[in-house]
């Protein structure tokens, strides 16, 4: 790697994939990231066996309150699972390379299909606290400004140089999640555009004024740096929002976005959260798209 820093590296996933496949026996198809307030999805593993964070060599620690961080490997209605029970951001002060060595540590443990949640900020006025939006495209803001996970030499072993990213999102994943929804009688799940921003400080009014202009439906801080990296390599990519809150878009409102109003909506609503991801899973075939 010579003059550039790498924190993802081939070696190092490979050595943190074989750590992992030594320490149990589940073999996951399917990586699921808890987003925050919602590591109750990781309960729903049978057998679970659990690995802190901090025993797992060259992984990095989670620091944000709601997150446990730890991975749960387990059986989710028959199929092999493995969670990540909190996850890394770029405002923890991580290199976005470190955020998504899990990615790269899934793909060489046999991982197919990644199912990604957050909690978002609303933009779309039709949205309300407590929707579920599947995402459908996303808008990298870190990325356009060079933060970007594949930024450095590329590793062929995991992916091509320039990946496409105009379909990130698994289309049919996502109309297995609206059929599960209309099934499941959830007609708070929606659709939309996921805009990551790299936090920690809330957008103001001008910037959440800006990004509805751009075509965002929700804001949020996760998720598009994992998809990057998890596409780049031929893993497919199904994600969902918590609306946790609706952002401010009037200068004359009361509303201030704070992170105990995302935790609790995590809380009311991840039941409900929980059946949809649990039933997608388990109507979901195994995945044979790469690029
Ligand atoms: N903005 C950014 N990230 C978030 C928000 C928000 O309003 N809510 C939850 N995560």
């Amino acid at each position: 790697m010579s003059e550039f820093v790498s924190s993802n590296g081939y070696e190092e996933c490979r050595a943190t994939a074989d750590w992992l496949l030594s320490s149990t026996k589940v073999r996951p198809t399917v990586g699921i990231v808890c987003g925050s307030g919602l590591g109750g999805l990781a309960d729903m593993l049978k057998d679970p066996q659990v690995f802190k964070y901090s025993d797992i060599p060259n992984f990095p620690r989670s620091t944000v309150h709601g997150h446990a961080g730890q991975l749960v490997f387990g059986m989710l209605k028959g199929k092999p699972c493995v969670c990540m029970q909190g996850r890394f951001h770029l405002y923890e002060g991580y290199p976005v390379q470190k955020i998504t060595l899990p990615m790269r540590v899934f793909k060489l443990i046999g991982v197919e299909t990644m199912i990604l949640t957050n909690a978002a900020g609303g933009l779309n006025k039709d949205f309300k606290v407590g929707d579920v939006m599947i995402i459908k495209d996303h808008i990298n803001l870190p990325g356009i400004a060079g933060v970007n996970p594949l930024v450095g030499p590329n590793d062929d072993r995991f992916g091509l140089r320039f990946p496409c990213m105009s379909d990130a999102y698994d289309r049919k994943l996502g109309q297995l999640a609206h059929d599960v929804a209309a099934e499941l009688g959830f007609k708070f799940v929606k659709e939309g555009v996921y805009c990551a921003v790299s936090g920690p400080s809330f957008e103001t009014i001008a910037e959440c004024r800006m990004l509805r202009t751009l075509g965002a439906d929700a804001v949020g801080m996760s998720t598009v740096h994992e998809v990057i990296a998890a596409r780049h390599a031929g893993m497919r990519c199904f994600a969902l929002s918590l609306i946790s809150n609706c952002t401010v878009m009037e200068y004359d409102s009361q509303e201030k976005a704070n992170h105990e109003e995302v935790l609790e909506t995590a809380r009311q609503t991840a039941a409900q959260l929980e059946k949809l991801v649990s039933t997608i899973v388990a109507r979901m075939e195994h995945s044979n798209t790469s690029f």
